[in-house]
């Protein structure tokens, strides 16, 4: 009972310090705007030697594989609990009780990764017109026929598409998780709301599996050149110019439209 407690202590104090965490990146973008600051200027000294463009700064690269490595952990464990076809995954991850606890903290890593890209990227990631051409010339893309595309910003409006569904997605995880993970600390706790939130949960689950895989091909197999720019941090200007021209030309100060 007294262990109990102190659980539902610890729940109590983890939603509180996400809310404060949300409400304090919510200042400090609304701070920043109202400086008419922008993180993550564009600039010349982003080229680099040997003809590289600095793409990712070692903080973001940090945050991106902080929210990997926890998704990678959660989708393992998480696969394990939805099939017994596929529980020997738990047996792997370190047995069923350690993979029912951890899943639930990593879950907590991953969100808080998750948030921290928002606070990072998402004045970067609002569509544009560019963007709702870019899915017009979608058959384009994957078709490899990149010169026939409108010209995309620093992420184009698919990378625009995984952000914004990682992020909803990693919200209702959130809430459906904090239920499901002690729903005794919920007033209005019931077997539907355990349904529902089993529901929401596993739904949104499914949604980020469909967007890591697209992501997966597309950055290890389909934009080659891609995958170094999340370990190293740079791409070559070729990269830039083919898949990001907009971008390049920001760096280099040949255009005058505001970063998109
Ligand atoms: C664990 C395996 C993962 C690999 C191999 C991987 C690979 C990559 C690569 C290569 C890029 C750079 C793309 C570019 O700038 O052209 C990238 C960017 C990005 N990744 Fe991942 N990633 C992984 C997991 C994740 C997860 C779990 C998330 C979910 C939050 C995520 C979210 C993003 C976002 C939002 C970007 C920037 C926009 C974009 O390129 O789509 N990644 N990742």
């Amino acid at each position: 009972m007294a262990r109990q407690r102190g659980h539902d202590r610890w729940i109590g104090r983890i939603v509180r310090a996400l809310f404060a965490l949300w409400a304090e990146g919510t200042r400090r973008r609304r701070l920043g705007h109202q400086a008419g600051r922008r993180k993550n200027v564009s600039h010349p000294q982003q080229i680099i030697p040997h003809g590289h463009v600095l793409r990712y700064t070692l903080r973001e690269r940090l945050v991106h594989w902080i929210a990997g490595v926890s998704y990678v952990y959660l989708l393992g464990t998480g696969l394990a609990f939805w099939s017994p076809w596929l529980f020997w995954l738990a047996a792997a991850l370190g047995g069923a009780q350690v993979s029912r606890t951890l899943h639930s903290w990593a879950g907590l890593i991953f969100v808080g990764a998750v948030w921290y890209m928002y606070v990072m990227w998402a004045p970067q990631m609002k569509h544009t017109d560019d963007d709702r051409r870019w899915w017009k010339a979608l058959k384009y893309y994957s078709t490899n026929q990149d010169e026939k595309m409108p010209p995309a910003g620093r992420y184009n409006a698919g990378q625009k598409f995984l952000f914004w569904g990682f992020f909803w997605c990693s919200l209702l995880l959130l809430l459906s998780g904090v239920f499901l993970w002690a729903p005794q600390y919920f007033a209005w706790h019931s077997l539907l709301a355990m349904r529902i939130a089993v529901l929401v949960h596993a739904s949104a689950a499914l949604f980020t599996i469909g967007l890591f895989m697209i992501h997966l091909y597309m950055g290890i197999f389909a934009e080659r050149g891609a995958f170094g720019s999340v370990i190293r941090g740079d791409v070559s200007i070729a990269f830039a110019k083919r898949y990001h021209p907009t971008w390049y030309k920001e760096i280099v100060g040949e255009s005058s439209s505001p970063r998109k």
